[in-house]
């Protein structure tokens, strides 16, 4: 797909490996509805570094748990711009939680945000694309969904799932939307860790080095420059899934 003026929607956006995607859209000439829930002074940042090197972007917040508010996201975007070209599911939380530990609570929400939002936003962006014009769909998974550990039991069940939704929607939004998964790695250390952390773990991975958003990105960028790659996930691990 050519990307000067299209328009992207990023979900969680205003931060981390959200924000380098959406950055990196914006480099391209891409338009950018930028949703948030909670960073709405990053988000604010992140339209100004856009607007600065002569983007365009709209900040668009909504609780992914709440479906009602979730379902304006698509038609908000389109409403602004006249159009959405691109949605990029990343917004997602990492919590713990094991067999004995995870409570009803910490397993809705993973379910929530990490797995429901994205279907119902993939729904309303195909009925918005229609059956003529291309598209695209961008699920941020993990690697995990292929080698579940036991810590993180909702997080990596709903990976899992929404690699299972990158398949099954790439099927039915053909053959107008492409849908495509990312599978990253070590990229960003988890909250309250440093940098340190990270490359400390990541001598055990076959890289020996974390990766970077920049790296992330560049997977992306393929995904969405290629017209016939459908269904794929791309692990940007270092070789940690291997
Ligand atoms: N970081 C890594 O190294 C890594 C590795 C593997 C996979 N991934 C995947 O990559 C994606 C981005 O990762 P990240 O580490 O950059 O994520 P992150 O720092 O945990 O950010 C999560 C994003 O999700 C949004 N979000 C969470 N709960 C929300 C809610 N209830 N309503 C609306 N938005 C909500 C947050 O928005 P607000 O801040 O605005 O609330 C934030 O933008 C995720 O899908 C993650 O699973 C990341």
């Amino acid at each position: 797909m050519e990307l000067e003026g299209k328009v992207a929607i990023v979900t969680g956006g205003a931060v981390r490996l959200g924000r380098a995607l959406a950055l990196a859209l914006a480099y391209q000439g891409v338009r950018l509805a930028l949703h948030y829930g909670s960073s709405e002074t990053q988000a604010a940042d992140t339209i100004a570094q856009i607007e600065a090197v002569g983007g365009e972007a709209l900040a668009i917040q909504a609780d992914l748990t709440r479906l009602e508010e979730t379902r304006t996201i698509v038609s908000r975007a389109a409403q602004h711009f006249g159009q959405v070209d691109i949605l990029v599911n990343s917004a997602a939380i990492f919590e713990p939680g094991d067999l004995s530990h995870t409570t009803e609570e910490n397993w809705d929400r993973h379910f929530a945000i990490n797995l429901k939002s994205p279907f119902f936003l993939s729904q309303a962006f195909a009925a918005h694309v229609g059956r003529t014009r291309r598209g695209h769909i961008i699920n941020i998974a993990d690697w995990r969904a292929f080698r579940p550990g036991t810590h993180y039991m909702a997080y990596t069940m709903t990976k899992g799932a929404l690699i299972t939704m990158t398949l099954s929607l790439a099927l039915a939004a053909a053959p107008n939307i492409q849908v495509n998964a990312i599978a990253p790695g070590m990229i960003l250390p988890p909250p309250g860790q440093g940098q340190a952390y990270l490359d400390q773990r990541a001598q055990t991975i076959p890289a020996r080095r974390p990766g970077t958003p920049a790296e992330v990105a560049k997977a992306f960028l393929y995904l969405l420059d290629s017209d016939f790659v459908t269904g794929e996930v791309i692990f940007v691990t270092g070789g940690e899934h291997l």
